[in-house]
C-alpha cells in the first residue's frame, strides 16, 4: 500500500508533505468532507486553468500507466487527457489480450512490472477488490477506476461535483437514481458519498436489479433518508437530480434475463414535463435507450457537461496524488 510516509519509492522533489502525496484512491469511504471540498477546490482551479491555457507543465515528466481489463471509453480517455492536460504522459494497456496477462501474468506482477515505469496506476478490473489488491502490491498510487460491480470511486467525484456545480449545493437536494442499482457501480459509489450530506435519496428500479440490502442497511445505519420503488412518476416530481443508468448487460446470468428488463425506464421529452424546470438529469454514460436522444436538447440534460467535469476532477487527483496540488 503506498504511503508517502513510509515510502522509499517516491521519488524526492515532490511535495512529500503535500496531504494526498502517494495517496490510492480505492472507495469513496476514504473521503470525508472536507476532502470533498479540498478536491472540488482543486477541480475547479483545473477547470479555470484548462479553459486559460488548455495544457500546463504541473505534471511535466510524470507517467501514469493506465490498465484497462475492462470496456472503457470516458473513464480510459479521459484519464489520459487529465494526464496530457498536466504535461505528463501515458502508458495505455487497454486490451489486455495484447499483453502479458494473455500469457497468464498475475495482476500483482503486472501491476509491480508497471511501477517499475510509471509514477501512478489507474486500474479498471472485472473483480470487485481487484484495485485494493493492486495496491497491496504496488508502492506507487492505485487509483480505482472500476472494480467490478463494487466501486467506481473516481465517477462518484465527479459527479458529485458536477451537481455541485450544476446546482451549487448538495445539502438538501433530493436525488433518485434509476436503472441496474443491482450492478451499476456508479450508484453504490455515489450513494456512500451522499450519505456524508443530508438527501434524500430515492431508488428506482426493476425488482431484480434493485439497490443491494446490505448497501440500503450500511446507508441507513449513517441516518441517510432512503426510500426504493418500481415507479418513477411517484418520485420525479420532487427530484433534483435525476441519476439514470443503463443495465448491466454483461454482469447479468443470460440474455434472456437481460430481454427481460431492458427498456424498463426510458427518460423522454414528455416524461420530463412532469420534473421540476430547475433539474438535472445525469448519466455516468455510455446509455443504451434509458435517455432518449430528444432530451439532449433540454437544458436539464446534464450528461455532456458530466463528462467535462470527469476531466478536471481527474486532473484534480492526479495532481494530488502525485504531490503537485
Ligand atoms: C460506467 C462504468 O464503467 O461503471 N461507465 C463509466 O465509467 N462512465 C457505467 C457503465 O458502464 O454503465
Amino acid at each position: 500500500m503506498a504511503t508517502p510516509a513510509n515510502n522509499p519509492h517516491l521519488p524526492f522533489g515532490d511535495q512529500r508533505s503535500a496531504p494526498w502525496y502517494g495517496r490510492d484512491i480505492l472507495t469513496v469511504s476514504q473521503f470525508n468532507r472536507e476532502d470533498l471540498e479540498y478536491i472540488f477546490a482543486v477541480a475547479h482551479e483545473m477547470r479555470t486553468m484548462v479553459e486559460r491555457v488548455g495544457t500546463f507543465d504541473l505534471l511535466k515528466g510524470k507517467i501514469l500507466a493506465n490498465l484497462f481489463y475492462e470496456p472503457s471509453t470516458r473513464t480510459s480517455s479521459s484519464f489520459v487527457a487529465a494526464m496530457e492536460r498536466l504535461g505528463g504522459s501515458v502508458i495505455q494497456i487497454n486490451e489486455v489480450r495484447y499483453s502479458s496477462v494473455a500469457k497468464g501474468e498475475s495482476l500483482p506482477d503486472t501491476v509491480r512490472t508497471l511501477e517499475c515505469y510509471a509514477d501512478v496506476i489507474v486500474i479498471r478490473h472485472p473483480e470487485v477488490g481487484s484495485a485494493a489488491t493492486a495496491a497491496q502490491y504496488a508502492h506507487k498510487p492505485v487509483i480505482n477506476a472500476g472494480d467490478g460491480i463494487g466501486e467506481h470511486p473516481t465517477q462518484a467525484l465527479l459527479d458529485l461535483f458536477t451537481v455541485k456545480q450544476e446546482l451549487g449545493r448538495i445539502d438538501g437536494l433530493t436525488v433518485t437514481m434509476l436503472g441496474d442499482l443491482k450492478f451499476g457501480r456508479t450508484v453504490h459509489s455515489l450513494a456512500r458519498l451522499l450519505s456524508l450530506f443530508k438527501v434524500r435519496l430515492n431508488y428506482v428500479a426493476p425488482e431484480a436489479l434493485c439497490m443491494p440490502s446490505a448497501l440500503i442497511s450500511e446507508l441507513s445505519a449513517q441516518g441517510l433518508d432512503q426510500s426504493e420503488s418500481t415507479r418513477l412518476e411517484d418520485v420525479l416530481p420532487q427530484t433534483d437530480v435525476l441519476y439514470v443508468t443503463r443495465v448491466q448487460k454483461e454482469r447479468l446470468e443470460s440474455e434472456a434475463a437481460y430481454e427481460a428488463v431492458r427498456g424498463s425506464y426510458v427518460i423522454t421529452p414528455d416524461l420530463l414535463k412532469k420534473a421540476k424546470e430547475e433539474m438535472i438529469v445525469m448519466h455516468p454514460l455510455p446509455r443504451v435507450g434509458e435517455i432518449a436522444m430528444e432530451v439532449d436538447q433540454d437544458p436539464r440534460a446534464a450528461y455532456f457537461r458530466q463528462m467535462e467535469y470527469g476531466l478536471f476532477t481527474r486532473m484534480a487527483l492526479l495532481a494530488m496524488v502525485l504531490g503537485k496540488a
